[in-house]
């Protein structure tokens, strides 16, 4: 083989098989009677992810046995009609079906939010629903509304008589849909009023992030396994990336994205949640207090740039074109792209980087975390050209789509010289447990009927996100940047973002 051959030889692949069957987990139990409420069911969320979610748990026999799902919204449509506009939903959007298991489960209420009325004939519908299925007066409010339609909502529903206190023989849980608040004061203002009604155990803040499935495997590839935990500190990890990356623009949510922007929509909640996932402490049980108590550390442990730091931590974009989609302003300053260069001030991570990338209109959809570990200390196989082709190893787990964890290591070309490349192990969930893994709204709205708020965010994480981020939020509202729009679709966003991890001496993983 000739001197460097390593340089030419294409990377390997080397492929590994789950050795496991899967076994359902022990706390796996059926969920009770009950009726959900959806609050903004005219809208895309309900169409497009609860209503095929539904379906599909309805198709796998996992509904409640007595089970009734109520839209309500201003739309002055007949159950009949909602139940056509749902259908579309369903059957375009859900693989697996279920929309015959489903259609006699739901009816729909119109009236408007701010209107006493409406809790009033809301309150008599399910108590016919409770006669007529026996769904116990167990409920689930499901908020699929913009966070300013919250406060009239939960008040409604208080003025109503529709929140039971915990302990009562029904339970009473609301859903919450993200962003919770649109700055620190906001959220702050949402969980007081929330917190006045309802108790926090009835309270479940839904990032539809926390139900995939391979952000819940963070925790057990992380805690499950021995190989991994030695090494997930600063002594050998270099840097860790975190990218969502989608090729959709904003499409006909212009109104809702003018008002949210990246740095709501994405980064303070599914990003975040993702970091305190992949940076916390082993938690001392799996149990919810546990979990979210050790997520809750790292959230409070994010370096705050100073004021004068965040253009240099804090690179944002827009997409051409962003300008002329329907209800965007021709002059709009939204970002719709963020790369971020983020520090953890804690024992485990001192010094450690954590890049995050979010963004619309990018060249591939494709959500992962990356642990690039250290480079090796020493190179013992002489030659310069040898040792530059040895690669650190990276960790990628990546959460869609193609879901699965790849870790890259060095090894010796077969031959007579020596020449290294670099090859890769590679878990994919559809050839180790075969098919899709599930939605991730099917999970979440399981554990929600089922009391299980592990995977839903608390009050205090919420407080916490927001508090690491209004002051970026609110230094660009004062400055807001003056190179919109800045990036072509298709690309991986403006040049800077390259600058921001260039500068440190690493490149973005290539997607
Ligand atoms: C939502 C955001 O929370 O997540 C959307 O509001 C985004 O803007 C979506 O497109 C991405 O979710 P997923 O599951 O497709 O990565």
């Amino acid at each position: 083989m000739p001197p460097d051959a390593a340089a030419t030889v294409p990377r390997e692949t080397m492929r590994i098989e789950a050795l496991t069957r899967p076994v359902a987990s022990a706390s796996a139990r059926a969920a009770p009677a009950c009726a959900m409420v959806i609050f903004g069911a005219t809208g895309d969320l309900t169409r497009r992810k609860l209503m095929p979610a539904l379906g599909h748990l309805a198709a796998a026999g996992s509904l409640p046995e007595r089970f009734a799902a109520l839209g309500l919204g201003r739309r002055p449509w007949t159950p009949e009609e909602f139940r056509a506009h749902m259908e579309r939903g369903v059957r375009e959007l859900s693989q697996g079906g279920g929309w015959d298991a489903l259609a006699p489960c739901l009816d729909y209420l119109s009236g408007d939010l701010g209107d006493a009325g409406t809790y009033r004939r809301l309150g008599d519908r399910l108590a016919e629903l409770d006669h007529e299925r026996g769904l116990q007066g167990n409920r689930l409010f499901y908020l699929a509304v913009p966070p300013g339609e919250i406060a009239p909502i939960v008040h409604g529903l208080r003025a109503g008589g529709l929140i039971q206190p915990p302990g009562a023989p029904s339970f009473t849980r609301v859903i919450i849909e993200k962003p919770f608040g649109r700055d620190l004061a906001s959220a702050r203002a949402l969980n007081a009023l929330v917190a006045d009604v309802m108790d926090e155990s009835q309270t479940f803040r839904i990032d539809h992030y926390l139900g995939k499935e391979t952000v819940q495997n963070i925790l057990v590839l992380r805690f499950a396994n021995s190989i991994f935990e030695p090494l997930w500190n600063r002594e050998h990890v270099d840097y860790v990336e975190i990218c969502a990356a989608e090729t959709d623009g904003v499409g006909t949510r212009g109104k809702f994205y003018e008002q949210t922007g990246v740095l709501r929509d994405i980064v303070q909640n599914h990003l975040l949640e993702v970091l305190t996932l992949a940076a916390m402490e082993p938690p001392t049980t799996q149990g919810a207090d546990d979990v979210r108590g050790e997520k809750l550390k790292v959230a409070r442990a994010l370096r705050q740039p100073w004021s004068d730091t965040i253009e240099r931590e804090v690179v944002l974009g827009q997409y051409r074109g962003y300008r002329n989609e329907p209800d965007v302003a021709p002059d709009s300053v939204t970002p719709t792209f963020a790369a971020l260069r983020v520090f953890v001030d804690n024992w485990r991570w001192q010094g450690v980087p954590f890049y995050l990338r979010a963004g619309k209109r990018l060249a591939r959809r494709v959500t992962e975390i990356s642990v690039h570990l250290q480079p090796i200390p020493l190179c013992l196989f002489g030659r310069e050209e040898v040792c530059e082709r040895i690669d650190p190893n990276v960790l990628t787990i990546r959460i869609q789509p193609d879901e699965g964890v790849q870790l890259t290591f060095a090894s010796k070309i077969p031959g007579h010289d020596l020449a290294v490349g670099t090859v890769k192990m590679d878990m994919r969930y559809t050839e180790a447990f075969g098919g899709d893994p599930p939605e991730a709204y099917e999970r979440l709205l399981l554990d929600a009927m089922r009391g299980d708020p592990t995977l839903f965010s608390h009050r205090d994480a919420v407080e916490a996100s927001w508090a690491w981020i209004t002051p970026i939020l609110a230094h660009y509202e004062q400055h807001p940047p003056a190179d919109f729009p800045n990036y072509d679709p298709a690309s991986w966003g403006p040049d800077c973002a390259r600058r921001l991890i260039h500068r440190d001496g690493h490149e973005w993983r290539s997607l």
